[in-house]
């Protein structure tokens, strides 16, 4: 399916990106729910802030999303904000509405060098990395494959009740019969959460769509003309299940949806660990949840799918990459591939629309959301800009990147 004429990236950037330099801060990052009270001490990448800037404190106790730092399961990087709109976010310096003009093709192309250049920077940065979650990698299990091949085979998944331990174990017992996706040949749409989605009026594009994903808590309502008002399935980490806050079990945004959660657990560690000590014990609201709504589409990702995930990231990037795991959004790429013949990731890529708000629906402005600190979400960026078949203005002008699975795009 190659609707869409494809224009591989360039790999050439020359204009650098001078948002601010990447320093390293160790940050001290609470979690007050109740009896999770503890502090951690970890070291995260922090955008350089302008002194004269404001700074917001991060909201403690805020989810994460896809984009967003504190996706973070366990740790929430306390990070300061940096509203470098002059430097690194002004739409009206790059947005255009013509892919015909010349003008705008010359925008385009800059705005995407700029990016580019700025991922890739990020990722020959140095940083600390305490390795929380135990992450044992040596060398690369590369061996030639596409980043598309490579995700496939990572195996991306939900955990099944006919697998060990649960087609025995209590846990189980509380699985749905049915897999989390039954479509085979869908055409799907992962809807970052991204500010840069304000003003986008994809509402309807992204409606047109089979298979709808959203993350977190991430609503429609009130904001369809720019993101729309179709959500098939919500990929959720394990805070946003575990904390009361989030309301699960009652909150609409989660009923009527596919859910899939994941917690992930620690590298290389086995189901009856994890179950017995997950990041977050979502367990419990899963139970519930479940007994709730017995006709529920409910499912649990496989944590060690998640790393598998993490190590074709690691595979193909060429630097060390955080040994933090991927993003809901990364997640979820990989949850959909076997279920659609393409995938539209709507501002997962920065567009020139970029304003620095970490999400469409708050006010927060804070680069690391589209830079990242925490997950490695430079990597993960690059990575599915290597699979990209949309055009640059697609791409950097509509937000939107578009993976092609039909079987002309993948020799896997
Ligand atoms: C910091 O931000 C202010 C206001 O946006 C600007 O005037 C100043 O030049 C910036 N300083 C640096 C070092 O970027
Ligand atoms: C496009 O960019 C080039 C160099 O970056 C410049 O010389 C040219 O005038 C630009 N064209 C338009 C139409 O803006
Ligand atoms: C997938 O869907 C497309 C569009 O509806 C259709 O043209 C194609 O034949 C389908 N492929 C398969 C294998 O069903």
């Amino acid at each position: 399916m190659s609707r869409d004429a494809t224009t591989r990236l360039a790999t050439c950037c020359m204009i650098s990106f001078a948002v601010a330099c990447i320093v390293l801060i160790p940050s001290t990052t609470q979690s007050v729910a109740g009896k999770n009270h503890r502090i951690d001490r970890r070291s995260v990448f922090q955008f350089k802030h302008n002194a004269s800037e404001r700074q917001l404190r991060m909201g403690a106790e805020k989810p994460s999303i896809v984009n967003d730092e504190r996706d973070a399961p366990r740790t929430r990087p306390q990070l300061r904000t940096s509203k470098n709109y002059n430097v690194a976010f002004d739409p009206s310096k790059y947005v255009c509405g013509d892919p015909l003009v010349a003008e705008c093709v010359n925008k385009t192309h800059i705005f995407k060098a700029r990016v580019l250049s700025e991922f890739r920077r990020i990722l020959k940065d140095s940083f600390e990395d305490n390795n929380y979650y135990r992450v044992n990698y040596n060398k690369p299990i590369f061996n030639g494959e596409s980043e598309l091949c490579r995700l496939k085979r990572a195996d991306v998944k939900t955990l099944s009740w006919r697998d060990p331990p649960f087609n025995w174990n209590e846990l189980g017992s509380y699985f749905p019969l049915n897999p989390l996706f039954k479509e085979r040949n869908a055409s799907c749409a992962v809807i970052a959460s991204a500010g840069s989605l304000k003003g986008s009026r994809l509402g309807g594009f992204i409606d047109d769509h089979d298979i709808v994903m959203r993350f977190n808590h991430a609503p429609t309502k009130g904001f369809e003309n720019d993101v729309g008002s179709k959500t098939t399935v919500r990929v959720v980490n394990s805070q946003v299940v575990t904390k009361a806050e989030f309301k699960l079990l009652t909150a609409k945004l989660f009923r009527h949806v596919s859910i899939a959660a994941w917690d992930p657990g620690k590298f290389d560690q086995s189901l009856d660990d994890w179950i017995k000590n997950p990041d977050f014990n979502l367990f419990e609201n899963f139970k519930k949840y479940r007994e709730k709504y017995p006709g529920s589409n409910f499912h649990l990702v496989d944590p060690r799918s998640i790393w598998r995930a993490w190590t074709a990231l690691q595979d193909k990037t060429h630097t060390k990459i955080m040994q933090n795991p991927p993003t809901s959004g990364f997640i979820g790429l990989g949850l959909l591939l076997p279920a659609c013949r393409y995938i539209d990731m709507v501002e997962y890529i920065p567009s020139s629309r970029m304003n620095g708000l970490c999400h469409y629906y708050d006010s927060e402005i804070n680069s690391a959301c589209t830079f990242g600190s925490w997950h490695p979400l430079a990597a993960e960026k690059l990575y599915v800009l290597s699979m990209n078949t949309a055009d640059e203005f697609t791409t950097y002008q509509r937000g939107v990147v578009r993976i092609s699975l039909g079987s002309s795009h993948d020799g896997c």
